[in-house]
């Protein structure tokens, strides 16, 4: 008989495992499934980056363990990226930390800043691995709703202060998932001053920078003035470059704060592998036309749902940024999305699945072609919703 620890019976199974569960019933049932729940491109990775990580197979200096804190030249490249992208100045040598993805680096920094029973704060609804990184390390997670009413960003004022000074760690996330909505330079002056008052480390999540349309360009938190001081952000090639099954990303700003989270990483990874750095280097030094058009694809999609779900009577604000679409619908989010996975073959993720404040919601990713989506809209239109 296997008994299993405390910290996992109290998990619930991974959202998108979870997910994806019934997605496999459904289609073992013959159903022809329309797939809009988790954020992974159907695009594929452009092909300079595929032949970059060709070529880096060949070399027999790539097939052994990688450096823990990442390849120079990669982390080279990620400053000189930042540089270029948001005009923030890193020292690739300790200011920039190579992630096996970013979902890796997000589990890993509550391990390196929780002591047993330490608080974190935690969006809700927000990304998962904000949560259950902070439970997996012992930790107390402490749920700042994001509200419509508030634009989806927290309201750091509705903190009560015994729970801000007992804070070690802020998790934010803009643009956002799966809400969409984007914080503007203000906003990150905030959370620095918030920081700064109560002692608490801040870990920003900009996986979803470079996903932008209509001329938004998305700030980084690094641009505002003391950000380095008490945080970090993270990024992912993920959604960038289609890039979700190589697992690439990187940590950028307090040296501190990424040697902590170093420390965690030596002792339990071996660092990313080397070809797929190199092909990050392709990736980020290379031709940014395929972001731009990854980007009008998207666009695309976009409208055409938004359309779709508007004559649905289901209005939803374009998104600015991301490729998500947070739609507000009747009753319970998971009965929602069971309903539609049931009755349409569409697999959409229940708001509530990021967390209590989601509920009310579902998610739908704009990972299909826009006839795919249009038929999603027409088996909807078939449904009572
Ligand atoms: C999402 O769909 O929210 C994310 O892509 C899931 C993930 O990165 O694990």
């Amino acid at each position: 008989m296997v008994t299993y620890a405390d910290r996992i019976n109290s998990l619930p199974p991974y959202l998108f495992a979870a997910i994806d569960k019934a997605r496999a019933e459904s289609i073992k049932k013959g159903v022809d499934v329309i797939n809009l729940s988790i954020g992974d491109p159907d695009l594929p990775t452009p092909p300079h980056i595929v032949e970059a990580m060709k070529k880096s197979l060949d070399n027999p200096a790539r097939h052994r363990y990688p450096s823990y804190e990442g390849m120079l030249s990669f982390r080279k490249a990620a400053a000189q990226w930042y540089k270029k992208t948001m005009n923030v100045d890193l020292d690739p040598e300790n200011e920039v930390l190579t992630l096996i993805g970013s979902k890796e680096g997000i589990a890993h920094i509550p391990l390196a800043f929780l002591n047993p029973g330490d608080t974190s704060l935690v969006p809700s609804p927000g990304y998962p691995v904000y949560n259950i990184g902070s439970i997996l390390a012992d930790g107390k997670p402490y749920m700042m709703p994001l509200l419509a009413e508030n634009d989806f960003l927290p309201d750091l004022d509705a903190i009560p202060a015994h729970i801000a000074k007992i804070a070690k760690l802020m998790f934010i996330n803009y643009p956002n998932n799966p809400t969409s909505a984007i914080a503007s330079i203000k906003f990150f002056e905030e959370v620095v001053d918030f920081a700064n008052e109560n002692g608490i480390i801040v870990i920003h999540d900009n996986a979803y920078s470079e996903m932008t349309f209509d001329g938004y360009k998305a700030p980084s938190f690094l641009n505002v003035s003391g950000a380095k001081d008490v945080g970090i952000e993270v990024h992912s090639l993920s959604k960038t470059y289609n890039m979700t099954g190589w697992r690439l990303g990187f940590a950028v700003g307090n040296s501190d704060i990424l040697a902590g989270l170093g420390k965690v990483k030596s002792n339990v990874d071996s660092g990313a592998f080397e070809a797929v750095q190199e092909a990050g280097i392709a990736a980020l030094l290379g031709p940014q036309d395929c972001v731009r058009e990854t980007n009008l694809v998207y666009r695309e999609r976009r409208d055409a749902l938004l359309a779709g779900l508007k004559s649905l009577g289901l209005p939803v604000k374009p998104p600015k940024a991301t490729f998500y679409v947070w739609a507000h619908v009747n009753g319970s989010s998971s009965e929602f999305a069971k309903m539609l996975l049931e009755k349409a073959g569409i697999v959409a993720t229940p708001g509530v699945g990021f967390g209590e404040s989601g509920e009310g919601y579902v998610r739908f990713a704009l990972t299909q072609s826009v006839d795919r989506i249009n038929e999603a809209v027409e088996r909807m239109r078939k449904l009572d919703i």
